[in-house]
Order: C-alpha cells, then sequence, then structure tokens
C-alpha cells in the first residue's frame, strides 16, 4: 500500500516547483495504446455481465463507461435476479440466445464449457451476492471486476483475497472515483512528498438528494440500499462511506487502522443509520474524519477529500472533477487543472481529451474498466499486466473497507475506538 518518496530537506516551494518542471520536461507523449493489445490478440475480451439489468440503478453507467474504448465485447449475460427481465435485458444488448442465462450459476456453467467462453465478467448486483459470484468466476480463472463494496462481511472479504490470490486471475473493485485525472494526480503529489509528511485526512461522501434524502410513506418502495438486507444498518457505509474511505487510502497511500464511530438515524421512518461521523488513524500517523451520510440535505453528489501535510494540502470535490487545489501556507493557491502538461504520468494517462474539455464521471469510470480489460488483454497475450493494472482498487482494498465498516459498527456500539488489524 505504501509507496511513498522519502522527503527530502529541499524548501517546500522549490520542492513543489521541481515537481511542476520536472513533469513538464519528460512528459512521455507516445503511451502505449489500450487499442493496439486488441489487434495484437486479433479479438476484444469476452465479457460477461451479472445483474446490472433493465430493473438496475447502475447498470446503464457501467454499459456507457465499459464501451468507450471498445476493448470488449459483451457475449453473456445474467443481467438479472427475475429471469424476464434478465433475458429481456440482454436481449438489449443483442446478446446470443444461447448466452442469455437466467441465473449466474448457469452463465459460468454455460461460459467454462465453451471453446470461447467469457474472459471476464463484471458483477453487478447488491453486495450480499458479490462475494459468492467472484470466487466462483475466480475459481474457474475468470477475471472478475466485482461492484463495491466487495462483500457484505469481512470474512467473506478476506476469502475473496485468498481466492483471487490462489486463482491468479485478475480481480478489480469499481471505485471508480479513483480513475478520475485529477485523484491519480493527488496520489502523486502526495508520493512525491511535495505536502511532506501527511498529517490530516478528510474524506466526505454525503450526499442529500431528495432520492435518498426522505423514505417512502409505502415501505415497499423503499430500494436495498435503504434497508439492513445487504449489509445490516451501517448500509450507508457500503453504499457511500466505500467510495470516501477507498479514495483517501488511495491518495495517502495509508491504511485506517483505527475509528471511533457516531452512527445516527435522522429521517424519519428509516430503518438504518443514515449518518456516520467517524474519526480515523493511519497506519503512518495522520489523523482523519470521514463523514458518510444520506441525510446531508441539499448537497447533490457529495464526494470529497481534502489532505494535509506539514508543507501544505491538496483539495477535491467530484462535483469539480477537473480541478485539484494545492494549497500552501502564505502562498497563492494553485489551481492544477486536468491534462495540464505538467501533470503527471499517471493523470496524463487517465487524461483522453485536452483541458478545458470537460470530462467527468463516465470517462473516470471508463478508466476503471479501460485499465481491467488492458490487464485482461495482456494476460491473454502471456504478458505481464502489472503496470496496466496498478492504479486500480484490489481485493485488498475491498478487505480495508470492510474491516473499517465492521469496526465502525462494533465501535458505535461499544462507544470506544475500535483498532483495525492490517
Ligand atoms: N460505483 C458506483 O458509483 C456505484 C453506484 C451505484 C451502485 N453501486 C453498486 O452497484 C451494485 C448494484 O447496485 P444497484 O443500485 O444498481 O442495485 P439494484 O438493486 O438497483 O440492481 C441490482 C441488479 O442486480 C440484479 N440481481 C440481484 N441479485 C442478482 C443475482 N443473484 N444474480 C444476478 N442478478 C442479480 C437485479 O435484478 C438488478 O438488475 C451495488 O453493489 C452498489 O453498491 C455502485
Amino acid at each position: 500500500m505504501v509507496d511513498r518518496l522519502p522527503i527530502d530537506d529541499e524548501a517546500p516551494t522549490l520542492r513543489t516547483a521541481r515537481y511542476f518542471f520536472t513533469r513538464l520536461i519528460s512528459r512521455k507523449r507516445h503511451r502505449m495504446s489500450s487499442t493496439s493489445l486488441v489487434s495484437r490478440l486479433g479479438r476484444r475480451v469476452r465479457f460477461g455481465i451479472i445483474g446490472g439489468g433493465l430493473d438496475s440503478v447502475i447498470g446503464g453507467t457501467h454499459l456507457l463507461a465499459l464501451r468507450t474504448d471498445g476493448l470488449a465485447d459483451i457475449v453473456a449475460g445474467a443481467m438479472s435476479i427475475d429471469p424476464a427481465v434478465a433475458d429481456a435485458s440482454a436481449a438489449e444488448l443483442l446478446i446470443d440466445p444461447s448466452r442469455r442465462y437466467a441465473s449466474w450459476q448457469d452463465l459460468l456453467a454455460g461460459e467454462t464449457a465453451r471453446e470461447d467462453g467469457v474472459d471476464a465478467v463484471v458483477v453487478i448486483t447488491p453486495p450480499q451476492f458479490h462475494g459468492e459470484i467472484s470466487m466462483a468466476f475466480l475459481q474457474a480463472g475468470i477475471n472478475v471486476l466485482c461492484e463495491k463494496p466487495t462483500t457484505s462481511t469481512a470474512a467473506d472479504a478476506a476469502e475473496v483475497v485468498r481466492v483471487a490470490d490462489e486463482s491468479g486471475a485478475l480481480f478489480t473493485v469499481t471505485h471508480c472515483y479513483t480513475g478520475y485525472p485529477m485523484v491519480r494526480e493527488a496520489k502523486e503529489l502526495v508520493r512525491t512528498g511535495v505536502l511532506g509528511r501527511i498529517t490530516l485526512v478528510e474524506g466526505r461522501h454525503a450526499a442529500g438528494d431528495p432520492g435518498v434524502l426522505r423514505e417512502p410513506e409505502d415501505s415497499s418502495k423503499r430500494h436495498w440500499h435503504f434497508k439492513p438486507s445487504s449489509m445490516g444498518k451501517a448500509v450507508v457505509l457500503g453504499e457511500v462511506g466505500s467510495h470516501a474511505h477507498n479514495i483517501v487510502e488511495y491518495v495517502t497511500g495509508q491504511r485506517v487502522i483505527e475509528v471511533t464511530a457516531q452512527l445516527t438515524t435522522i429521517a424519519k421512518r428509516r430503518e438504518i443509520y443514515d449518518n456516520a461521523y467517524l474519526t480515523l488513524s493511519f497506519s503512518d500517523g495522520a489523523v482523519g474524519r470521514l463523514w458518510s451520510s444520506f441525510v446531508a440535505a441539499g448537497n447533490e453528489h457529495g464526494l470529497a477529500f481534502a489532505v494535509y501535510g506539514d508543507d501544505g494540502s491538496l483539495h477535491w470535490d467530484q462535483e469539480s472533477p477537473e480541478y485539484l487545489w494545492l494549497r500552501r501556507p502564505g502562498e497563492a493557491a494553485i489551481r492544477i487543472s486536468r491534462g495540464l502538461d505538467s501533470t503527471s504520468e499517471a493523470s496524463q494517462a487517465a487524461t483522453r481529451i485536452r483541458p478545458g474539455h470537460p470530462e467527468g464521471y463516465i470517462m473516470a469510470f471508463a478508466n476503471i474498466y479501460r485499465d481491467f480489460f488492458s490487464g485482461v488483454l495482456l494476460r491473454l497475450l502471456g504478458e505481464s499486466s502489472d503496470e496496466a493494472v496498478r492504479e486500480l482498487p484490489t481485493a485488498r482494498d475491498g478487505l480495508s473497507t470492510i474491516r473499517l465498516i465492521e469496526a465502525a459498527v462494533e465501535s458505535h456500539d461499544r462507544r470506544s475506538p475500535v483498532e483495525i488489524v492490517l
């Protein structure tokens, strides 16, 4: 997890200037093209979709993101718990009738029996099914992209880590927000020591649009996002808090190792906690806070982070994702724009369009898909995928989030801090 360079004793202002200047003069203009992997292999990734059907919230977003780079053909689907919806969803994608499956078990059996079976699947079901489905495909040697949170329990998430390691197949969690170029830039600024020693970390995913703020009068109209069925009463931490947790661990390169939590139910008729304030300790000595909410009235998406070091701080908000702010004491703030020549190779690689032409959410999500498909194509070519998948959220990252959620519930119940064993 920790991937940071030693902090030199150069003056912070000079260190910052050197960061941008070095990247300006060493910018690599010819990056590996993922489409060349397709032409070298002579075909695209054969891809299957589990969940994410016409009856889902997030399935349509996945379709936009996964088609962006043209690296995969959708050849199989078990796209709903309802067989009729599964069939209709797969038919809309022109999936061959013989590969429109009524269940993920049928898809696994059908595809592993074919010469031209799927190379990879995405799991877009509610969380309580993620672990079982992912592990079954990994054990068959099929690469898996899985929606967050990885599982409902830390015991299952640890099993996913073990099975993924043993299988040798690729496992990635779709924490799509780490696909933003400016989030990758923030990680590089921290890694190279521009902020100095990291001291304070603030993450929030506090939503408050009408869809999450209130409970319907008729409880049969309630989405599982607001029921304890998927992962208990702390589902707000799985649904929104997991993104904020993942993003601050990604940017800082530190794990959360202790949590004190206050979990609250604010909305009338609600069965789950809908607000969570967590106080955190990080593995390299930073302290911080994580705010997850469905009741931050008036907030739209509400995902943002700030990271403070001895020499300055970084600020990013998902609703203005093109800009990362670097603030240093006593100096004018620096607004870093996506795509500038002075930004890092990692963020340049995630940038598709010239600066000033906003990219946004789908492109960030597409970066996760592009890195994942590139990894799968390289493996099919018999080559190392390590570089291609370097930025992707792993099974261990997913486990870290589930451990935090379980520790937060324990802390709330005990009214005391709880250590998280790494
Ligand atoms: N990355 C993001 O930004 C983001 C955003 C929203 C949701 N999510 C995650 O995506 C997942 C799905 O969320 P959603 O809101 O779309 O849920 P949803 O309930 O609206 O849709 C779930 C889909 O899975 C299908 N399904 C359920 N059980 C299944 C099974 N056993 N086999 C096959 N299909 C099954 C349903 O029929 C439906 O098509 C969740 O893990 C959620 O946390 C991620």
